[in-house]
């Protein structure tokens, strides 16, 4: 069932578990997360990057395929078809291309602009009952060309960015895109706290989930975040179980070069992965 993301996240928040947000890059991924998230009755939002949109053949192609692999795979759990780290040129054209939620990420621009490019895309998505997350702070690391120096978000600019009515709030907090370096930090939960404090109870967002240890991954929830974001985890377990299916000769016997065998370790182990996130954020049984 595609649902925009608002409903689900609020629950989230409410009840102290967060919605997996996995990011998707072809049909198989798409067909593996779906499957997961039915089987573990969980909601669960689909992050699509302007990258993987542009990869799969535009935003059209991509709400035509999740659209129609929702209704035939039967999966009555709510989904969230979700651009991740939209420009403002992405946002409008999700929103035409029939996405249920968008995040603009304004996180380069001065505060002023942000807010203002941010009201926008608010006043434009809401009025097709689409969702909005946007961003303050920075996720530090890269992703699909889409680079952060990992600032951490200022509260006060967080209380002005939720004031612009969107649904749920990205907040830099020492989050990093892609593998953790292990001189790593952590997280900042003194930050997370008084952002939290600022937001009025709005569902945040926790990006760069790969890697972020268990205990991190609590604390952040019970200090609002709501929805958590997971792409290099499953891109890693998806060439790890290609490699193996591939360097124990599979592809050379039989017909183990179908590519409809040869891409099902790669689907199981992204399966897995998101059974294993959902498990963790809490978010089973919450379909
Ligand atoms: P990771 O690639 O670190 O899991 O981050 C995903 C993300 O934040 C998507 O926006």
């Amino acid at each position: 069932m595609l649902v925009n993301a608002a409903e689900m996240l609020k629950k989230a928040r409410a009840g102290q578990y967060a919605v997996g947000q996995f990011n998707i890059n072809n049909l198989e991924w798409t067909k593996a997360v779906l499957l997961a998230a039915q089987e573990l009755q969980s909601p669960v939002i689909l992050g699509v990057s302007e990258g993987a949109g542009k990869y799969m053949g535009g935003f059209k192609t991509v709400a035509a395929m999740v659209r129609a692999m929702d209704e035939e795979l039967k999966i009555t759990v709510p989904v969230a078809l979700h651009l991740d780290h939209g420009s403002y040129d992405g946002c409008v054209a999700c929103i035409e291309a029939g996405f249920t939620s968008v995040m603009f990420d304004g996180s380069h621009y001065p505060i002023d602009e942000n807010l203002a490019k941010t009201r926008e895309v608010v006043a434009l998505a809401h009025g097709k009952g689409v969702s909005v997350e946007a961003e303050v702070g920075s996720i530090g690391g890269e992703e699909d060309g889409v680079v952060g120096a990992g600032e951490i978000a200022d509260a006060n600019e967080c209380r002005m960015l939720v004031e612009t009515g969107i649904d749920f709030l990205a907040a830099g907090i020492g989050n990093i895109h892609g593998k953790y370096p292990d001189n790593w930090q952590g997280l900042d939960f003194d930050a997370l706290e008084s952002i939290s404090k600022s937001t009025g109870g709005i569902p945040l967002v926790l990006h760069g989930g790969t890697g972020i240890p268990e205990e991190m991954i609590a604390k952040s929830i019970s200090l609002g975040v709501s929805k958590i974001n997971v792409n290099t985890e499953c891109q890693l377990v998806f060439a790890a179980a290609t490699r193996k299916y591939i360097e124990a000769g599979k592809d050379l016997e039989g017909k183990g070069f179908d590519p409809r065998k040869l891409l099902a370790p790669g689907v199981e182990a992204i399966k897995e992965t998101v059974r294993e996130k959902t498990r963790l954020f809490g978010g089973e049984n919450k379909a």
